[in-house]
Parts: C-alpha cells; structure tokens; sequence
C-alpha cells in the first residue's frame, strides 16, 4: 500500500481538493476502490464525473442516490475486492431541497420555498452553491450512514479556496444583505418591466412583463422573506458543517498537475487548511511526465542512436535510419525537458505540502474504469 493509502487508514472522511481538472473526481474515486478492495465499505461522492467513469460506476442520472458497484464488475476488471464500493453523483438542486426540508419551520413554508420560482432558478446556481452542498451532503452522510470510509470529491473551481468559503458565502445569501445586492438586477429589470408595461402595449412589452413584472417581484420578496426565518438553523448547520472538517477523522487530500500554477494554488490551499486547523492527509501530483532517462548526461544525439538502431533486431541496416534516430533523439530529448520541470513541481510540492506525498504517472489513456482506477490507486 502507497504512503497517501497509509495516511488515510485511520480517517472516515476524505476530502480531495485541487484546481480544475487535475484529477480530483479520478483520485477520489481510486481511493475509495482501493478501501473497498482491502475490505472496507466505502463510498465515493463524485461531482461531475466523466460519462465513462460515471457508467463504470454504475451510476444513472438518480442524483443524490447511493449505488454499489457491483462485485461482478470487479471480476470483469480482473480486480479481487473483498468489501464493498458505493458510488454516487451530488445532486445540487436535491441537496438545497433537503436542507430546506429540513429548516422549514411547516410544512406550508417548505412547500412555498420548494415551489418558489427565484428558489428554482438560484438554488442549483448560486456562486459557492455546489461546494457548500457538497459539504452539506458530506455531514449528512457522516452523520446517517455507517461506511468505513467516505470520500468526497469537490467541484471544478477555479480556486480551491471556494470550496471553503462557500458556508459564509452561502450564510451571507440567505442572511440577506448580499442577497439584497444579489437580486437588485432583477428588481431592476422588475422596474423596467414595470416601466415597458406603462409605455407599451405592444407583443414584446406584454411578453417581457410576464417575465419581469410583479409576479417575479413578490416571488423574490417571498423567497427573502422565507429564507430569513431559517437564517439561525441554516448558519447553525453551517457552523457543525464546518467543524466537522477540523476533526482528525478527516483528512484533506491535495491533488496537484506538476504545473507551476497548479502547484501554487495546492500550496496556498495547503496553508489555508492548516491555518484553519483542517488535516491534510497528504499530497498527490498527479499526471507526472515519467524520467525516460534516468542516466547522467544527456540524452543520446541521433548518431548512436541510428547506431543502436541498425544495430537492433529486425532493423534491416542502417538505410533511413538516420532520419528516425533524429526525431527519436528529439522527441526524446523534449520529453526529458517535460520530465526534468514537472520534477521541479513535483518537488516544490513535495516540501511545501505536510503529509506524505506520492507522484502518480501520466497513465496511458483516460481513468475511466476500475482497471484504470486500480492503475491509479497503485500509485496513490
Ligand atoms: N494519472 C492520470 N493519467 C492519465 N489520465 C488521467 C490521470 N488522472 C486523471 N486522468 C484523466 O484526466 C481527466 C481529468 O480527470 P478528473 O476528471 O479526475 O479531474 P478533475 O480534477 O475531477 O476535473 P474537474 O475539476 O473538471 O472536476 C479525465 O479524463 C481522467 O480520466
Ligand atoms: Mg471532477
């Protein structure tokens, strides 16, 4: 077992963290495979996954559902598990109507939010909404299932840090003020509909009041004013949410691509979970261009290598071989450079982040089965 599994042994709840598209929802999901196959129970929530990956994980369009993979497709992947793995896919929409389901002071009130056009239209698509409900869906679940091991990929934000400011982001929301600033276009365009309305009579002015007359002004005045009275239990919520992801049960799992951005971003995330008192499991870089030439001096010019060529099996002489080795001694030498730099991250990152760890080559081809997840996890 690779360092990063080791430093998740002890933990109930992994976190992985990363900037957009560095392989958090594939490292996720490998972590979680490799818990289930030592025998553990263990649960992926992924957030967007790739269809093939979704697909190889049993997953449908059920938001929000818990699935288990079957044990036969371990068998078709050549791949012995002793426990089990579930999977599922966040459900955004689904997971604010459970939250307001569940601080709804009656019945009445929920049905009014739930059925309340301006809470259709923002709740999926509020700034910071996908990471606070992928938080939110973390709590219930630590809270109301009993796996060994959850692990909860995060959303492809530009910037790690969202995901941890999204409670205050969302309590500032439902707390009013922003809301209030949130909403004045739409109140505006409420006035201009109104105005049009005073104007015109004609097809557009009639269509457009539709949209931005009174019915959509009260409906947000309705929605403020219900969600004000679930201000305490949602900040509440927010407030256990968030203290949850300081336990030592937990462990925030850094995922980097050996670029010079990526590695920063990591490092600066690094730095804010620590100070905020989160443990970090350990580091992943992650798509790591592989040392073709791990010898002293450089790589070899076209010459010996029209040499060796001519001098490999089935060559049939040196004829043309000269124009094959040039490239070959290109091509080799560029993807040394890619090596030699992605080393330099690798590294940066290595002493910067706490934690063990672990470089996981550019695998061939995309991870999207439980073969290449175990491939993956091999490396973790
Ligand atoms: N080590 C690897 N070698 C080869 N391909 C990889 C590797 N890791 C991930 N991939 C591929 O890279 C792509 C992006 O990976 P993934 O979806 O896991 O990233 P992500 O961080 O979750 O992206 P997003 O931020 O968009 O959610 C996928 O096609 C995945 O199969
Ligand atoms: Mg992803």
């Amino acid at each position: 077992m690779g360092a990063l599994l080791r430093s998740l042994q002890g933990k109930r709840i992994a976190i992985v963290v990363g900037s957009g598209g560095v392989g958090k929802t594939s490292v996720a999901a490998a972590i979680a495979l490799s818990r289930a196959m030592a025998g553990g129970r263990a649960l992926v929530c992924t957030i967007d996954p790739a269809r093939r990956l979704a697909t190889a994980l049993g997953l449908g369009t059920l938001g929000n559902a818990e699935a288990l993979v079957p044990p036969e497709a371990f068998t078709r992947a050549g791949l012995a598990s002793t426990g089990q793995l579930f999977a599922m896919m966040l459900d955004v929409k689904r997971t604010w109507d459970d939250l307001v389901t569940r601080h709804a002071p009656d019945a009445a009130t929920r049905d009014r939010i739930l059925g309340n056009r301006i809470y259709q239209q923002v709740s999926g698509a509020l700034a910071g909404s996908q990471e606070y409900m992928a938080m939110e869906k973390l709590y219930e679940l630590s809270t109301e299932r009993d796996y060994d091991l959850i692990v909860l990929d995060t959303p492809p934000t530009a910037h790690a840090l969202d995901f941890l400011e999204a409670p205050d982001r969302i309590l500032d929301f439902v707390g009013n003020e922003t809301a209030r600033k949130l909403f004045a276009p739409a109140l505006d365009a409420g006035r201009f509909g109104a105005r049009l309305l005073q104007v015109g009579t004609g097809f557009v002015a009639k269509t457009l009041s539709r949209f931005t007359g009174s019915d959509v002004l009260s409906d947000v005045g309705d929605f403020l004013g219900q969600f004000q009275g679930m201000y305490d239990g949602f900040k509440e919520r927010a407030t256990e949410v968030r203290s949850l992801l300081t336990r030592p049960e937990v462990g925030f799992v850094l995922v980097a691509s050996p670029s010079p951005l990526s590695v920063d971003e990591a490092l600066f995330f690094h730095d804010h979970l620590r100070t905020a008192g989160m443990p970090v499991a350990g580091s992943v870089a992650n798509r790591v261009t592989p040392d073709l030439w791990p010898f002293p001096g450089p790589t070899p010019g076209a010459s010996p290598l029209a040499e060796a060529l001519a001098a490999g099996p089935g060559s049939g002489g040196a004829d043309g071989g000269l124009d094959l080795a040039e490239r070959l001694s290109l091509a080799l030498s560029q993807h040394q450079s890619f090596a030699h730099s992605d080393a330099r991250e690798v590294e940066r990152l290595r002493r910067g982040a706490s934690g063990p760890h672990v470089a996981v080559p550019r695998l061939e081809g995309d991870v999207h089965d439980l073969a290449g997840l175990a491939a993956l996890a091999a490396h973790l």
